[in-house]
């Protein structure tokens, strides 16, 4: 049975609630989606309620954008790695003080949304209602603090396209032409002959060529299209990443890049017939043509800062938030932000984006996780389990920058048992317990004219780790972050064993030691809350409560050793109910 008979005869109406195997076909999930569809697709920065940051409402905030996903498949825990980490350094530039905006929002048009709905036998748009809506329940659920939720269906971004382009036509960038090569219908992308391959189906004798750089089936397509100019830009984007050799991140990437820029490009085609692709934003002037779905797509960047800016004033547009400060998107998605999107931005005279951060992939047994291939983690499942902030801690400690990842269940487990329970809350329950700390008092700092051969090691590392966690993250190492954050916590562990406070506790005259470990323990538990906040916004800040640290000493100047409490004696109480990490209960 083809898969759309199959899709067909299971599911005559796609609804809300079906049940489905998400092996059969990527819109196959069992995801309920919430009915809750009147939202305001603008909310107010995260800033204003997370941190009281002073920031200056004439600095341009700091702008970060996600990729925007495709609703022809339900969202996967690959997509939520690229959602987590924009979310991650947005929440970082605000404990610093900045004011940031992050958007993120849905790529709706395009050959693959039209195919997917005729396989359900949808409407197009209500395809995209549903799975708009999915993204945003996974979004909601995970905390991602977006400040705008853009869908390439709504007016305004058709409105963004129109003027981007035409502003490359009256550059005199897009001409029309005749445009013959190897289109792949699941990369929208078409590739020149040395980059496709020719591949035997084993089964039938069949020939037919795949895409070198992603897989993907490829067809001939010969047909009349508009193209733009992207040859003239070889030179200028060459320039661009000589100039800024942080443009790319990770370097690795920059240099991928480059490599491909050897080569002068070749003009791209923007537009497809309308006897082709129906589905999208047609041509200006031109209603026989549907744009390109890239450059559609790409264009949401410019759309969330409210472009083509006509009714702003220069204030407005002084904190709209273009140019990006920082475009993360998957590895898989690099040539269309790092050579298209940079290409026409530069044609149409609009500054091109401060850095792209592109992170790997998560892999399920060593194999890229897609839907395609049906081996997706279900992203609301595995938060259900192991919970939110338990899922996004995995995700920026384990999932790669610069090397795909594999993702798996028993390690998500074992860093929740290990790194969350075994050293955070392990630690914050040691030094508020009833027999160690009977007051539940913060004790005073310890002098620090001479430290206590004991706590030098870990006096050390929380100097240090301020500086280490900012270089990390200001690089979107998160890994490297949280792990100088464990490596700390370990110390802070050991230091508590080796100094032994259940025997300092029975002696009067070793008080002073006693309060020196729960203040070095506490000390570290409040430094360690503090930088995770970014990562475990619902976790960390809960921490920060049962440690009685103000709202207002949770930003950056106070993550320094030392600069907890300095308020009066009774607001230096820790008041721990439960353990913040509890023993989960192993499936049988
Ligand atoms: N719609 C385009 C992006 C347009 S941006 C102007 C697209 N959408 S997508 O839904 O296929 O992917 C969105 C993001 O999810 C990309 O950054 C992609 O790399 C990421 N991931 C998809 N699978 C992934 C993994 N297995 N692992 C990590 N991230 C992956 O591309």
């Amino acid at each position: 049975m083809s898969s759309s008979a199959f899709l067909l005869r299971r599911l005559p109406r796609y609804s809300h609630t079906a049940a489905l195997s998400s092996q059969r076909h990527p819109l196959l999930a069992s995801v309920r989606v919430s009915q809750a569809r009147t939202r305001a697709l603008i909310r107010p920065s995260s800033a204003l309620y997370m941190y009281s940051t002073g920031a200056d409402q004439t600095e341009k905030p700091y702008y970060i954008t996600t990729p925007i996903f495709y609703v022809n498949a339900v969202p996967h825990i690959g997509h939520l790695h690229s959602a987590v980490l924009s979310d991650t350094f947005k929440r970082f530039q605000e404990l610093k003080g900045r004011k940031a905006i992050l958007s993120t929002g849905t790529d709706e048009h395009g050959l693959k949304i039209q195919q997917a709905a005729e396989l359900l036998g949808m409407k197009e748009i209500d395809l995209c209602n549903d799975v708009s809506q999915r993204f945003r329940d996974l979004f909601d659920a995970a905390n991602i603090s977006y400040t705008t939720f853009i869908r390439t269906t709504e007016p305004r971004h058709a409105e963004a396209v129109k003027e981007i382009w035409d502003q490359l036509w009256a550059r005199g960038y897009i001409y029309k032409g005749k445009h013959e090569g190897w289109y792949s219908v699941s990369d929208e992308a078409f590739y020149p002959s040395t980059h496709v391959q020719e591949k035997l189906n084993e089964k039938t004798g069949e020939k037919y060529h795949i895409a070198v750089e992603t897989g993907k089936m490829v067809e001939w397509t010969t047909e009349e299209n508009y193209k733009f100019k992207l040859s003239a830009f070889t030179d200028k984007l060459n320039e661009w990443l000589e100039q800024n050799p942080n443009a790319i991140l990770p370097l690795s990437r920059h240099q991928e890049v480059q490599s491909w820029l050897k080569t002068p490009l070749a003009d791209l085609s923007i537009s497809r017939p309308r006897s082709r692709l129906t589905w999208g934003i047609p041509i200006p002037g031109d209603d026989s043509h549907v744009m390109y779905v890239w450059m559609d797509a790409l264009t949401n960047y410019l759309t969330v800062t409210g472009y083509p800016w006509k009714n702003m004033s220069e204030a407005q547009r002084a904190v709209c938030g273009w140019p990006a400060d920082a475009q993360v998107v998957g590895k898989d998605i690099l040539r269309f932000h790092a050579v298209y999107w940079p290409a026409f931005l530069m044609a149409a005279e609009l500054d091109v984006p401060k850095r792209i951060v592109a992170h790997a992939h998560w892999t399920q047994s060593k194999m890229k996780m897609s839907k395609s291939v049906g081996n997706v983690v279900d992203p609301f499942t595995a938060m259900q389990e192991f919970g939110t902030d338990t899922i996004r801690f995995y995700l920026m400690n384990d999932g790669g920058l610069a090397d795909d990842a594999d993702y798996s269940s028993a390690l998500v487990a074992e860093r929740y048992r290990k790194l969350l329970g075994g050293q955070l809350g392990n630690l914050l329950s040691r030094s508020a317990s009833a027999a160690l700390n009977p007051s539940s008092m913060v004790p005073t700092q310890p002098s620090q004219d001479t430290i206590d051969p004991n706590f030098q090691a870990l006096h050390s590392k929380l100097e240090q780790l301020p500086a280490i966690y900012d270089e990390a993250m200001s690089n979107y190492a998160t890994t490297q972050a949280t792990h100088a954050i464990f490596d700390m916590l370990a110390e802070a562990n050991a230091v508590f064993s080796r100094v032994e406070p259940w025997n300092l506790v029975k002696d009067p005259a070793s008080k002073d030691r006693l309060d020196a470990v729960l203040w070095y323990s506490l000390e570290s538990v409040r430094m360690a809350a503090l930088l995770l906040q970014p990562i475990m916004p619902t976790k960390a800040p809960a921490i920060l409560d049962e440690l009685s640290i103000r709202k207002d000493e949770r930003s950056w100047e106070y993550a320094h050793l030392g600069r907890g409490w300095k308020t009066d004696t009774e607001s230096r109480r820790v008041v721990v109910s439960a353990p913040m990490f509890p023993a989960r209960k192993t499936k049988k």
